[in-house]
């Protein structure tokens, strides 16, 4: 069931997701090499709740999984593609590409966005994986009008960054969010044009791009929760909470210096 939100919800959902932006682009700061992913969960954590807002995943029990989620981010390094788990033992290094996916909570009010950081110097073709798989977050967001349907919003990722010789990843998708982390409809990131449910204004949606410069196809590891590339090979992702209003999409976590 697809919940439309009032004006005053989505005031509340924009609370959140400014609050998650802000967090986001500080981070920035601190993925430096030598910094471990146990660190940057934790300087995360802090900046939330001394924002007022509350870690959404820390506690969550998403769908896929029959245990709650123990952080306030997930940490993707590299052939990770989501839901990485922060770790003591994990040092960022030179070359290394490392997705930071978190929620907020603010009020009842619940955000969703992530951001793929580069780690120094790195590989040009693993660079431009990176920066495909942000432009394909604002194709699909273009596509976020009252009328359109969701397979207009996937189509626009998948076809982008497939014209690039990547492979949107299969099976995971974007999703409704705001009173929930998670909620409907999916958003995949792939699709057909003119199929799926219609976009309605008052609908709330985190769209996020995962992108392999390989194989689509992703294997959990033994850790229960780390999707992984079947193939090894680099995945970025970027996610956005939007609402989509009468004139069209509103980024409700800005975390995009540049946009
Ligand atoms: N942003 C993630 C997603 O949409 C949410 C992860 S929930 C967690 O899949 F519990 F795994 F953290
Ligand atoms: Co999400």
């Amino acid at each position: 069931m697809i919940i439309l939100k009032s004006n005053e919800e989505i005031e509340g959902i924009r609370k959140s997701g400014y609050i998650l932006a802000r967090v986001l682009r500080e981070l920035a700061e601190y993925i430096k090499e030598g910094i471990t992913t146990w660190a940057i969960n934790k300087v995360a954590e802090d900046m939330v709740r001394k924002l007022g807002g509350k870690p959404a995943f820390k506690g969550y029990r998403p769908g896929f999984s029959a245990n709650k989620y123990p952080f306030a981010t997930c940490i993707s390094i590299n052939d990770e593609i989501v839901h990485g788990l922060p770790s003591k033992k994990r040092v960022l290094e030179e070359g290394d590409i490392v997705s930071v996916d978190m929620g907020v909570n603010y009020k009842g009010f619940y955000s969703d966005a992530a951001v793929t950081y580069m780690v120094g110097n790195v590989r040009e073709d693993v660079k431009r994986l990176v920066e495909v798989t942000k432009k394909a977050l604002y194709m699909g967001i273009a596509k976020a009008y009252p009328g359109n349907r969701i397979g207009d919003i996937s189509h626009a990722i998948g076809s982008f960054v497939k014209s690039y010789g990547f492979s949107p990843v299969r099976d995971y998708c974007g999703h409704g969010v705001g009173k929930r982390i998670h909620e409907d409809p999916a958003v995949p990131n792939d699709g057909v044009p003119g199929t799926g449910e219609m976009i309605r204004v008052g609908m709330t949606l985190a769209i996020e791009p995962m992108v392999s410069m390989g194989s689509p196809e992703a294997v959990t590891k033994s850790d229960g929760w780390t999707a992984a590339t079947k193939d090894g090979s680099y995945a970025a992702h970027f996610e956005h909470t939007i609402a989509v209003l009468e004139d069209g999409p509103e980024i409700l976590t800005p975390w995009d210096k540049d946009a």
